[in-house]
């Protein structure tokens, strides 16, 4: 059993809670391979998507996940919000939760706002990404998936590439992968990957060769060039010279490594074409089991709720 009624971060959980995840993603997944893909399991419920960042992938899996649970949705517009007129976010969200919401899903720029929002709401909190700090569905949903291409996660050599500072799903990866006993490599520019990530308990590298020996899952990260300043790196022609996925890069690692990215994917700065649309990418099976595993997420939080 889950020990909290949120989803804040990878951070919070034990290997087990983890583990309760994935097993009851597989089982959804089984749910959605059916021609009627729809269960009860959270019929009269209410969950409210609150983004306040783009999202493709992770709004409109939420969103397709709580209908398959046979939820209400609400997709809430920050843009045509009153937010415009000053309201603050949490009134906003107070007010999301005064008119019957019983699961929050929230986005935004600011680390530490879903934190925020669960200290003053009754109702089950998911962090969907904040700031630099954590996006926990995205480590899920990649677990999920390195443990249906590889079995299991003991001693297996994963490699995460590019932005490490920018990114929440590098964070929420780390955490996620070495609780369930995966070796981590970091690799990228020092300006990236700062040393403290060595605290974490992961080796760094600033050379892919290097860092890519052997390796079993590579885990390619975008620039987030909205979160940089300048100077970072010279330019993202330097960057793909230097840090992006191609081809003959590839031979470093295991020759039945998979390629993950979370999306969405700069083509030609972090990752080239041929690498991503390749036979060892499984990008667009992350993207279909998203769904399966934030099923599993909602469910069970669901039924914290009613302990
Ligand atoms: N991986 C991910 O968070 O993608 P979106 O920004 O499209 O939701």
């Amino acid at each position: 059993m889950l020990s909290g009624r949120h989803l804040l971060g990878i951070k919070d959980l034990s290997a087990q809670e983890i583990m309760l995840y994935l097993k009851s993603a597989s089982s959804f997944k089984d749910i959605l391979k059916r021609d009627i893909k729809k269960v009860p399991a959270l019929r009269g419920r209410t969950v409210v998507n609150l983004f306040f960042e783009p999202s493709t992938r992770t709004r409109t899996s939420f969103e397709l996940a709580a209908k398959r649970l046979s939820t209400d949705v609400i997709n809430f517009s920050a843009p045509s919000s009153s937010i415009l007129k000053g309201e603050s976010l949490l009134d906003t969200a107070l007010t999301v939760e005064a008119l019957g919401a019983d699961i929050i899903i929230i986005r935004h720029s600011f680390s530490g706002v879903p934190h925020m929002l669960s200290k003053h709401l009754r109702v089950s909190v998911i962090n969907a990404g904040d700031g630099t700090n954590e996006h926990p569905t995205q480590a899920l949903l990649d677990a999920f998936t390195i443990m249906e291409k590889k079995g299991g996660f003991e001693g297996l050599q994963v490699a995460i590439i590019g932005d490490i500072i920018h990114s929440r799903v590098a964070k929420s990866n780390i955490y996620c992968l070495k609780k369930l006993g995966a070796d981590v490599r970091l690799i990228g520019p020092a300006t990236l990957l700062p040393e403290c990530f060595r605290d974490l308990g992961v080796k760094t590298f600033s050379s892919m060769e290097e860092g890519l020996e052997g390796a079993d899952v590579i885990m390619m990260l975008r620039l987030q060039l909205e979160r940089q300043g300048k100077g970072f790196f010279p330019t993202t022609d330097e960057y793909f010279s230097q840090w992006g996925l191609s081809n003959k890069r590839l031979r470093a690692a295991r020759p039945d490594a998979i390629i993950m990215h979370p999306g969405p994917m700069n083509r030609g700065i972090e990752i080239s074409s041929d690498v991503a649309d390749g036979g060892n990418s499984v990008i667009l099976e992350q993207v279909t089991n998203g769904l399966a595993v934030r099923m599993a997420v909602m469910y069970h939080l669901d039924e914290r709720k009613e302990q």
